[in-house]
């Protein structure tokens, strides 16, 4: 599929490692919200010296309604892509390819009562899209978000997502206070002092996560789980999500979990 030449309309730097910026859309683009997509810059071949297209997997962390798209990214300073993707600035050019894919959909899931969302570090861009979708809310009774990252800074991106949504008038129109009202964020840093500290895997399995919303636990019947984060997270929490009675679905087979990887590492 061809490429799409779209504008940078908004570079945000959250600290030395991590930035998100916002593109315009490819006017073919349809998405559901969680997936994610091929982005990445023209660059010249080491060899030929021709340019060439140099791509990476980004989750778009804005809902599939948003005219335009955002990402979240972590500056790896010897990385491909991301060396040089970080000096981006405002007006210009990025590459994208308008084929989305993903496993973190809501279609993969079977209704259920409860939805958790896993992220660690930048795994939480996908669920930034999903958070801002009204559809999500509808589905379940209440939505929780944990985001486990080393320190306070690295979870700023997150909360103030969070927190705009739950203050902006247009936001509180469109996804509705009601809806609102069934998201909880549970941020937790394990490198630095925070409210609450340590990996959310080890608060699962000490059930200190439980017993801080006052619940029995994670149940096949009223749970749904989506994680996306590190591979050895992800094999973590899919092993604490299978040992609750949890299986993993997919669109064509939904269930009660699904991963995917935090991409560009
Ligand atoms: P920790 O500081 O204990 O390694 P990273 O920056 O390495 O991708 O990690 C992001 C966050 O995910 C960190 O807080 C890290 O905790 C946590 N983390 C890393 N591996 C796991 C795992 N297997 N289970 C749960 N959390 C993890």
């Amino acid at each position: 599929m061809e490429l799409s030449s779209e504008t940078v309309t908004q570079v945000r730097h959250w600290s030395d490692t991590l930035f998100s910026f916002r593109t315009s859309r490819p006017d073919s683009l349809r998405f559901q919200s969680g997936e994610f997509l091929m982005v990445g810059l023209m660059v010249e071949d080491a060899e030929s010296g021709k340019p060439k297209p140099l791509m990476r997997a980004y989750s778009v962390a804005s809902p599939s309604w948003d005219e335009e798209l955002e990402f979240y990214s972590i500056k790896v300073p010897d990385g491909e892509l991301t060396s040089r993707l970080q000096h981006i600035k405002e007006g210009d050019r990025i590459l994208v390819r308008p084929k989305p894919v993903g496993t973190l959909l809501l279609d993969a899931l079977l209704p259920g009562r409860r939805l958790w969302l896993f992220a660690t570090g930048t795994g939480i861009a996908p669920f930034a899209s999903i958070l801002r979708d009204p559809d999500t809310y509808e589905k379940f009774e209440q939505i929780i978000v944990t985001h486990t990252c080393r320190e306070n800074t690295e979870l700023e991106y997150g909360r103030q997502i969070i927190r705009h949504m739950q203050c902006d008038e247009t936001m509180i129109e469109l996804i509705g206070r009601a809806n609102l009202d069934k998201l909880v964020y549970y941020p937790n840093t394990t490198r630095e002092t925070s409210e609450k500290m340590g990996r959310i895997t080890t608060l699962l399995k000490s059930g200190e996560v439980f017993d801080d919303f006052g619940i029995d636990g994670l149940f096949a019947h009223t749970d749904r789980a989506m994680a996306c984060g590190s591979i050895a997270f992800n094999k973590e929490i899919k092993d604490i999500l299978i040992d609750h009675g949890l299986e993993e679905g997919s669109r064509s087979e939904p269930k009660q979990f699904v991963i995917e990887r935090a991409f560009v590492d």
